[in-house]
């Protein structure tokens, strides 16, 4: 069984085994992250539950894909506000936190890296399979039919709409797929993405022209209001020449 269909508690709780720092690492992830399943703490432990099956069988630390699964997104919640990139504020905060439960000193700038270049915005292409790992398992998170399901909560957050959610499809989510670097992600992308291509056509042909129809009518409504503004301004002119 895989993450995602019950695998992850498993997984997770067979690596504290024996690593006292994870065991206080998820305490304070559980503690930090908002408790949503979208950018919050579900996402989170998706991301780092698939990180590591996508590393099985090929030379890496899993100390570090771990460590940098859990907190890939710790800054994202000081994001809006800020205006710093949620990547560079995680690099900032995952130090003091990692030291804060003993994790590995020697490892810390490997964790500080991946967590860095998970995000292609930022320009940092992953250097190391742990940083891969991070970098393909969140492009994984949001594709598929988790991806749909993000998609629709933040166009619902952000107010895009369906149309607006349709474009996000075509401008980002259609163009993860080819940035996934390691074959075992490439192959689970294979099944996602005909999922998520198969949902957005359907969901752009159900949605038609929504969007021109509502520009449509908004303007019958602003000209009404002109309408009503102008009549009002009017009236309002003759009862002052009016004399009272
Ligand atoms: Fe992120
Ligand atoms: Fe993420």
């Amino acid at each position: 069984m895989g993450p995602g269909r019950g695998g992850c508690r498993g997984l997770l709780e067979s690596l504290a085994e024996g690593r006292e720092w994870l065991r206080r690492l998820l305490a304070v992830t559980a503690a930090m992250y908002p408790p949503d399943d979208v950018h919050g703490l579900g996402h989170v432990l998706r991301v780092t539950c698939l990180a590591l099956k996508l590393v099985e069988g090929l030379e890496a630390d899993v100390d570090v894909v771990v460590a940098a699964g859990l907190l890939h997104d710790i800054g994202r919640v000081s994001e809006d506000w800020s205006g710093i990139h949620h990547a560079v504020l995680s690099a900032i905060i995952a130090p003091w936190l990692l030291r804060s439960v003993g994790f590995p000193e020697e490892k810390i700038s490997r964790v500080v890296e991946a967590i860095l270049s998970h995000s292609f915005s930022l320009g940092f292409k992953p250097g190391s399979v742990e940083a891969a790992a991070i970098s393909d398992a969140d492009k994984l998170d949001a594709i598929g039919a988790v991806g749909i399901y993000r998609a629709a909560a933040e166009g619902f957050r952000r107010r895009r709409g369906i149309k607006g959610t349709i474009r996000h499809y075509y401008e980002k989510l259609a163009r993860l797929r080819d940035m996934l670097i390691l074959p075992a992600a490439r192959r689970i992308a294979e099944e996602r993405t005909r999922l998520l291509d198969e949902f957005f056509k359907e969901l752009e042909l159900e949605a038609g022209d929504e969007d021109v129809v509502v520009d449509w009518v908004l303007g019958m409504v602003r000209s009404a209001g002109a309408h009503i503004i102008a009549g009002a301004q009017r009236r309002s002119t003759s009862s002052t020449h009016g004399g009272c």
